[in-house]
């Protein structure tokens, strides 16, 4: 049976989505937003690509969340973006108020739906979600570690001056400032990258991965990054619809893994059907674990903001 998507937001990250979910034969997408006339305009201008990129599957755009129902797969990446000057704390007080009732709402049309979370600050975001939806953890997922992890590839791969595909690199931890490009695991087709380039060119680019999100709000002065959020977002939900077990970093909630419980924290997981169906453990440096721990500190002030 097809596959049905539902994109909640229909800004630059929601309509990109759209976009890589319906070019990628995911399945028919709906595009949700309170906007009278934006998603339907966007979803009719998208659908109309059909004759020209062979798409299939049709995107229909509403402002009702009874065209969502049944949905497989629900992204929600309503919410203010970031401005220059502002970091994606400032957006929390906002968004935690547009992610509650995407979610609440969201949920009861599509009660077994995986849930993908893509509204700033992340990892407070996905544990609104998760706290307001009653979804089982295992189904609640936040996009971030895809998106760090992608830009860590191209900063390293344009170094090297090697394919980016070719690049293997985990960024874990929170999404922002803290956030822990992983060095020791990176690799070029197997080779560490630390043989590869110098210890302080690592550093420049481990530093630019942990900025990349501000460097573009910085270019754009109007808002932020979509093309790579948009099919970070989409690379999780073909994992999930096609039920493919590809392993990608997610914000998941931690039950004692890495020795940490009851926080969402980008890691390494196995996504299928079932939505998050391992959390890749392995054994950290004591660096590593100190780092990490940071993460965690910036996001248990993040989710006490969001008072649930
Ligand atoms: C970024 C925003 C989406 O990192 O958080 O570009």
């Amino acid at each position: 049976m097809k596959k049905k998507i539902t994109i909640i937001g229909a800004g630059n990250v929601g309509a990109t989505a759209a976009h890589w979910a319906l070019a990628r034969k995911l399945g028919d997408i709906v595009l949700l937003d309170v906007m009278e006339g934006i998603p339907q305009g966007k979803a009719l201008d998208l659908l109309q690509s059909g004759p020209l990129d062979a798409f299939a599957g049709t995107v229909t755009g509403s402002n009702d969340y009874a065209d969502s129902a049944g949905s497989d797969v629900v992204i929600i990446t309503a919410g203010l973006a970031r401005k220059p000057g502002m970091s994606r704390d400032d957006l929390l007080a906002k968004n935690v108020a547009i992610v509650r009732s995407c979610a609440e709402t969201a949920v009861k049309h599509s009660p077994d739906c995986v849930m993908i979370v893509v509204t700033n600050p992340i990892d407070a975001m996905v544990h609104t979600a998760y706290k307001v939806s009653g979804l089982p953890k295992n189904r609640i997922i936040g996009m971030a570690g895809v998106l760090d992890s992608a830009r860590y590839r191209t900063f390293l791969a344009e170094a090297i001056g090697v394919a980016p595909q070719d690049v293997n690199a985990l960024v874990m931890g929170i999404h922002g400032d803290k956030m822990l490009p992983m060095v020791r695991l990176a690799n070029v087709s197997g080779v560490p990258i630390t043989e590869l380039l110098s210890t302080e060119r690592i550093e420049e680019i481990v530093k630019r991965t942990q900025m990349g999100g501000i460097e573009i709000v910085n270019h754009l002065k109007t808002g932020s990054a979509f093309y790579t959020p948009g099919l970070a977002a989409i690379e999780m939900a073909e994992a999930v619809i096609n039920d493919t077990k590809r392993v990608l970093p997610c914000a998941a909630y931690l039950d004692g893994q890495f020795g940490i419980s009851g926080y969402f924290l980008g890691v390494p997981v196995v996504l299928g059907e079932k939505g998050i169906e391992q959390i890749i453990e392995f054994k950290l440096t004591d660096d590593e674990k100190a780092a990490l721990k940071q993460s965690v500190e910036a996001v248990s002030k993040q989710m006490e903001a969001t008072g649930l």
